[in-house]
């Protein structure tokens, strides 16, 4: 058995834990033969294939790194593939071929909604063996309680807010931590909840500015100081996208504490400083949650290639791996529900969401 294995999408601390134990389940459990693709669909697209073999002696002492050794891209979809002119060009049936190429029995691809529905795609196209794992630091895969690499996120994140707490109270500022989790406020909630923040702002509750302010008030008449934890894709004061575009003309999100900092010192008086935290949420030793995870999706994930059961992706739930359809798992996008049982936590610790009545 000939087993390709991929990780693709953002990369997430977790991802070398992962390709770690698919690597010893295949060999040592298996006997099968593991070919790592390099750089996700890129290494399919390429002529020689750019793959390596993978053994338990190469990726062990992998465990704990962050970043994936297999490398990984959140570009170039290989059905609208950026030609050299700026126009797009279907690829596709070379990545798929790729799989051919290698002369592959099955693939593990590793990856968030995006990643795996465009794997899914081309094993429909190339009649892959297609078994899927879901990371992405957004947490926003339907199907599974945690994607491998959110637990690490929510865990840097948590510590830039009790760093924050710090300094916000030798001031007697209003902080404002800005952090990702593209169009899902997951990040944004468990880290709030868990830094102690007293407003947590997420893309799925719509907020007013009358509210916020009304709650740093309300806490600076306790204490000298606020903390704000506000997810990437929460909309402006006045309903309106903060995106900025990037040198390759694409749309990123990116702004939005900035803005809201600004609202909270001109409507308040409050002094405020904006962290953007950015990747940073992205690098570094995987939490331990992520690591169990990464080992029991992978091990998961070989056993269901074993067992010829295909087109699957493996999900945590209830405290255990169980495998969902893929295509079910990426048919929705899985944002916070706003009567989510984190929501309601947060509420009852009095730690506002922007949406308080009686306020406007
Ligand atoms: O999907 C993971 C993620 O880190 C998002 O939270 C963020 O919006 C995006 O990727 C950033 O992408 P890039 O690495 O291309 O800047």
């Amino acid at each position: 058995m000939r087993l390709g294995l991929l990780t693709s999408g953002g990369d997430c601390a977790g991802l070398n834990a992962v390709i770690r134990a698919v690597v010893t389940r295949a060999v040592l459990g298996h006997g099968w033969q593991v070919l790592g693709i390099r750089q996700a669909t890129h290494g399919l697209l390429s002529r020689p294939v750019d793959a390596v073999e993978l053994t338990p002696d190469g990726v062990a002492g992998v465990l704990n790194l962050g970043g994936t050794l297999l490398g990984t891209t959140n570009r170039d979809n290989p059905f609208a593939y950026p030609a050299r002119d700026g126009h797009a060009t279907d690829r596709s049936a070379v990545v798929a071929e790729g799989y051919h190429e290698l002369r592959l029995d099955a693939l593990i691809g590793v990856g968030g909604d995006g990643s795996l529905s465009i794997l899914r795609r081309l094993a429909g196209q190339g009649g892959w063996k297609l078994v899927g794992i879901p990371k992405t630091i957004d947490n926003d895969v339907r199907h599974t309680e945690h994607a491998i690499g959110f637990n690490s996120a929510v865990a840097i994140a948590t510590e830039a807010v009790d760093r924050l707490h710090v300094t916000a109270a030798s001031h007697s500022r209003v902080m404002v931590l800005e952090v990702m989790g593209r169009d899902a406020g997951h990040i944004a909630l468990s880290a709030g909840i868990a830094g102690g923040a007293d407003v947590i702002l997420i893309p799925e509750i719509p907020y007013t500015m009358a509210a916020i302010c009304g709650k740093i008030e309300e806490r600076r008449r306790r204490r000298n100081f606020s903390i704000v934890v506000v997810a990437e894709s929460v909309k402006g004061p006045a309903g309106e996208t903060i995106t900025y575009m990037d040198a390759h003309g694409q749309s990123r999100y990116g702004g939005i504490g900035a803005l809201i900092a600004q609202e909270i010192a001109s409507r308040t008086g409050a002094e405020t400083r904006v962290t953007v935290l950015g990747h940073v949420q992205r690098g570094g030793a995987p939490a331990p949650l992520d690591r169990v995870l990464a080992s029991a999706f992978g091990v998961y994930a070989v056993d269901l290639v074993a067992a010829a059961r295909y087109d699957r992706m493996v999900a945590w739930q209830n405290r255990r791996v169980v495998d969902v359809p893929i295509a079910e798992a990426v048919a929705q996008y899985h944002g916070v529900d706003p009567d989510d049982a984190l929501v309601h936590t947060a509420r009852g610790l009095g730690i506002a969401f922007g949406d308080e009545v009686g306020r406007d």
